[in-house]
């Protein structure tokens, strides 16, 4: 069996064209939603996802505020920029770029915006909203895996789905999103016994390990016609891929999804929904998703 190329860059292309519409109506009662970003020091790769995700905001109509204290500020002045965004009227958005330098402490730092303003889903209010199924502000990356299986007609509902990954930033909201879509869901990390079993006995593999030096998932780790979503961006080869090779996985799933052109622009598409249905939450506008 060849399966079907889950491309990300034409679903997020969808949801980009949703967002410029729900911006559209935005400008036209007043507001124009506005993403701050925080870049804190001169990581490159940082700089290049947040270049990213200013081209993004700019292609749809969403205003950015950049802001990039040097690696010197201190925890205590990251507080305050970060209050400064929250009392911020025009700033609907505020997005810490990390990994932030050593000695800032991520958790203190995202904990500090505004659970309405937090379009990365990271805030302990929002997560606990998550976990009751009532969350409208969610971490990109698993909501934008929900949208691709959503476009693809992927049905998740009494499908066994494994996720090789436990991150708060990928694999336990992912775990609250599939469960609220009605699959049953295996989180499987590091100290994981078996892991080609539970895939083996799984529909849908979603994996997010992002180090081929120690772990690679190759076609005889995954059941015939299984769905294969690889979230990991590591360099191997001298190039960008996943956890999986795309050309390998292709031949025994129904559907997989590539990197690059994967799960990647996904994340950047929800991080601009995120941000007008933020904007729109503080004016107490419904948008419908
Ligand atoms: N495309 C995108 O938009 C996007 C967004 C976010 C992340 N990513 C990529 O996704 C990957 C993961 O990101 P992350 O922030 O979640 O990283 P992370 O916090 O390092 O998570 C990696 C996960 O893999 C697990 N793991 C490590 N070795 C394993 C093994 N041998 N078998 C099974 N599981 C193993 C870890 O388990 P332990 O918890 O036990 O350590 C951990 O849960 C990275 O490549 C990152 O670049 C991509």
């Amino acid at each position: 069996m060849t399966g079907v190329k889950i491309d990300g860059l034409e679903v997020a292309k969808s949801i980009r064209l949703q967002v410029k519409d729900i911006v559209n109506d935005l400008k036209a009662k007043g507001i124009t939603p506005c993403l701050a970003t925080v870049l804190v020091g001169d990581n490159q790769a940082s700089a290049t996802y947040v270049r990213n995700k200013h081209k993004a905001c700019e292609d749809v109509g969403i205003l950015t505020k950049d802001h990039t204290p040097t690696a010197e500020i201190t925890q205590a002045g990251l507080n305050k920029l970060i209050e400064e965004l929250n009392q911020d009227e025009t700033v609907h958005g505020i997005l810490v770029q990390l990994p932030l330098p050593s000695h800032l402490n991520e958790f203190i730092t995202t904990t500090q915006i505004l659970p309405e303003k937090d379009v990365d889903g990271l805030t302990p209010p929002n997560v606990g909203l998550l976990s009751i199924g009532k969350a409208v502000l969610v971490a990109c990356t698993p909501s934008g895996i929900i949208e691709m299986c959503k476009y693809y007609n992927i049905e998740l509902e009494g499908k066994n789905v494994v996720i090789i990954n436990r991150s708060n930033l990928v694999g336990k909201p992912l775990y609250h999103l599939l469960l609220q879509n009605n699959a049953t869901v295996t989180t499987c990390h590091s100290k994981t016994k078996d892991l080609k079993k539970i895939c083996l006995n799984s529909d849908i593999v979603i994996t997010g390990v992002g180090n081929r030096a120690i772990f690679k998932l190759t076609p005889d780790m995954i059941k015939e016609g299984a769905v294969v979503i690889d979230v990991a961006t590591t360099r191997h080869d001298g190039k960008l891929s996943g956890d999986a090779d795309y050309s390998e996985i292709i031949e025994k799933t129904s559907f997989a999804s590539p990197v690059p052109g994967g799960v990647g622009p996904m994340t950047v598409a929800m991080l601009l929904k995120n941000t007008v249905t933020a904007a729109a939450i503080s004016k107490g506008i419904d948008i419908k998703s």
